[in-house]
């Protein structure tokens, strides 16, 4: 068949399909091969906004995804490879343009552009935006990490997930993305998969949801594009990826409620949910600003990786998702005897081996472990029952004393762990058993709440006050919605914590709730 049968074949299908909308991207000249090189778009194309993420030494990848119909089948695009020219600059205005060129947008890509912009002065400031037709995007700023092995006076990111799209407005993000720090690291639950609801049971009885989720729980790979859709069509979220790089990885909810392997939350056949697994992680791909490393093979898809910021830290980042063994106990919080199986594992051996050698062969004044899921061992009863969350690490003993005997006992230096998933604001000083404390705790671990699951908050709940004073590990919590900010330099490690009194009201007011330090050299929290 040639190219202008294939094309007339396409005209018809999509006619039938889109209507004349999408033919209209058909009807222009054609580029070399089937890419169209001048579409007309019925809809502005790039709503869905843009981002930058996983920065290097010399670059970084620039993201976006064509859509000018968000939330139809096919984003009213025709299904065709679409090119779009991209250019990066030095300045806000882009008067002095450095690099600039052509992407494809694949039919088989969801239309998404994954550019990875190379050859760029190290740790510092970028500006880029794409276009497409005669159409253009709003510009991002990124910013390159610094040069290998450089001294560098302080990083200072963001770290924020949780991000139900029902439960409350993206203040944190639109406060976030005013921060403008140098990256953001991303934790987790991108999307929530769950049905539209109007209401959900808050802790104290029903909640009106500020907005919904469209259709039902996500299963294709149509409904997770549809899903990434409508939380990318949040300005809040867009302010945030155009202000700064994204170091994204996913926990369960961009597949599935706690799912661990090859398990879902409902036992489904593996077979079947393999079959989620591959939408989700192509979904997952196609709307984070990923580097090529990670494109998806099936169900599979690189989400632990590593980078340097000069000599300064260490970012470490895991998939405690992916290579896990199923949760004790049926994932329920109870006394569950089966804490310490020797079978059990959170990241899988050969992750578990990079991580280790990673560091504990690192030249970093500070070495981040930035991941999911609560290292703490947390006991959630304060009477004389032990009870944990089954899905944290706590939930996985055996690998959990593998990892922190191997920073205690291998001496890495100034580790920090970053966690999510909890939907409150946790510090406190790891301890390879936390009812038996030693002198020393191998690390600090700073757990920062969501950005909007949850709905509106409390400083602290009852139920964690007691909690708190149960587990002399944990030194502070806090059960608002918000963000944090790591302020890095080679003396002191500063986590700030943000939190925002609302977030079912537009004007939610931000403020710090507390500022914590940790000295180089020295693991233990103190007031800032
Ligand atoms: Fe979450």
């Amino acid at each position: 068949m040639s190219v202008l049968d294939c094309y007339a074949l396409n005209r018809r299908r999509l006619l039938r399909t889109f209507g004349a909308s999408a033919v209209t991207a058909l009807s222009m000249p054609l580029a070399s091969g089937l890419a169209l090189a001048q579409p007309v778009f019925a809809q502005y194309p790039f709503q869905l906004g843009v981002a930058s993420g996983d920065p290097w030494p010399d670059g970084f990848v620039i993201w976006t995804r064509l859509a000018p119909e968000p939330f139809e089948i096919g984003y009213g695009m025709p299904m065709a490879p679409v090119e779009v020219s991209w250019e990066v600059a030095a300045d806000r205005g882009f008067k002095t343009v450095v690099a600039k060129g052509t992407a494809i947008a694949p039919p088989e890509l969801g239309h998404s552009v994954h550019v990875e912009v190379g050859g760029l002065e190290s740790g510092r400031d970028y500006w880029y935006r794409f276009a497409a037709g005669k159409e253009r995007s709003l510009a991002g700023r990124a910013r390159t990490a610094p040069a290998i092995g450089a001294a560098v006076d302080r990083v200072r990111f963001a770290v924020a997930g949780c991000q139900n799209y029902e439960n409350g407005w993206y203040t944190a993000y639109r406060r976030l993305a005013q921060d403008a720090p140098d990256f953001v690291f991303q934790y987790g639950d991108y999307i929530y998969e769950g049905r539209g609801n109007r209401v959900w049971n808050g802790p104290n009885g029903p909640v009106e949801n500020v907005r919904q989720h469209f259709g039902s729980e996500i299963y294709t790979l149509d409904d997770y594009r549809r899903r990434y859709a409508q939380y990318k069509m949040d300005a809040d979220l867009q302010a945030a990826h155009a202000a700064a790089p994204w170091w994204v990885v996913w926990d369960d909810h961009e597949t599935d409620n706690n799912w661990a392997g090859e398990i879902d939350q409902d036992n489904t056949d593996p077979k079947l949910f393999n079959l989620r697994r591959q939408a989700a992680a192509q979904a997952y791909y196609e709307n984070m600003p990923l580097r090529a490393g990670s494109f998806p093979a099936g169900a599979a898809i690189q989400i632990y990786r590593r980078q340097a910021y000069g000599q300064l830290l260490q970012l470490n980042l895991l998939d405690t998702r992916q290579f896990r063994t199923d949760q004790p106990c049926g994932d329920k919080m109870v006394v569950c005897g089966a804490l310490d199986r020797p079978e059990a594992e959170m990241m899988g051996a050969r992750q578990e081996k990079w991580l280790i050698e990673g560091l504990t062969s690192s030249k970093s004044t500070w070495n981040v472990i930035a991941q999911q899921v609560m290292m703490m061992d947390l006991d959630r009863d304060p009477g004389p029952d032990v009870v944990v969350n089954p899905d944290s690490w706590a939930g996985y003993r055996t690998p959990r004393a593998r990892i922190l005997k191997a920073i205690r006992d291998r001496k890495v230096v100034n580790p920090v762990v970053l966690t999510g998933d909890e939907h409150q604001n946790f510090a406190g000083e790891l301890q390879i058993d936390g009812s038996r404390p030693e002198a020393r705790p191998i690390a600090p671990e700073f757990v920062v709440t969501s950005i909007s699951s949850g709905g509106d908050g409390v400083d602290q709940t009852e139920q964690y006050a007691k909690i708190q004073a149960a587990n002399p590990q944990l030194k502070f919590n806090n059960s608002q919605r918000g963000y944090a900010i790591c302020d890095v330099t080679p003396k002191t490690w500063t986590t700030e914590f943000k939190v925002l009194d609302a977030i079912t009201r537009r004007d939610g007011v931000l403020t710090t709730r507390k500022k914590l330090v940790v000295e180089a050299g020295d693991p233990h929290l103190a007031e800032a």
